[in-house]
């Protein structure tokens, strides 16, 4: 694998630094790391990845307002994303994350994306655990774990 992309969207910057994480392990791999605010994200910047690492706060218990966008404008240009690329998400929380993951996983499937094993959640209250479970996190998105 070559380049992921790692997209992110964070308020207070803990949902980024997991994604700094992230790409830090792709980076580690050997793999090209390129990380976006997820409002820089079009469906043009999933043509050419051969992974992508998604990272979301959740505020009301669903994910961020600006990344459900970009998942309803990569339905608008979903010819251009290329199918079963491998995908992965962070949720940053403070109570049960399941349903913000369903609905990453409802995405991924609509897009035709291939969800990875190893979907990660952190505890808003547990970020340094975090950032190393991230970092693993890209280096298994790389080696196709
Ligand atoms: C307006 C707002 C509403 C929030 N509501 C929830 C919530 O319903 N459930 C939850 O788990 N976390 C909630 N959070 C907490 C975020 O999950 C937490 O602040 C975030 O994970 C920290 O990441 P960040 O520093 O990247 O923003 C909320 C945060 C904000 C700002």
């Amino acid at each position: 694998m070559s380049k992921v992309l790692v997209i992110y969207q964070s308020f207070g910057g803990s949902t980024k630094s997991l994604a700094e994480a992230a790409a830090v392990g792709v980076s580690q791999s050997g793999a090209e790391a390129d990380i976006k605010d997820v409002t820089k994200v079009t469906a043009d910047d999933l043509s050419d990845v051969d992974g992508i690492i998604l990272a979301t706060t959740q505020p009301f218990q669903s994910m961020a307002g600006d990344t459900k966008k970009l998942f309803e404008q990569l339905w608008l240009g979903r010819d251009k994303i290329k199918k079963g690329t491998p995908f992965a998400t962070i949720i940053c929380y403070k109570t049960d994350p399941q349903a913000t993951q369903e609905s990453l996983k409802m995405f991924a499937d609509y897009l035709e994306l291939k969800p990875t094993d190893d979907w990660l959640t952190v505890s808003a209250d547990d970020i340094e655990a975090g950032k190393e479970q991230a970092r693993q996190l890209g280096i298994a998105i790389v080696q196709g774990d």
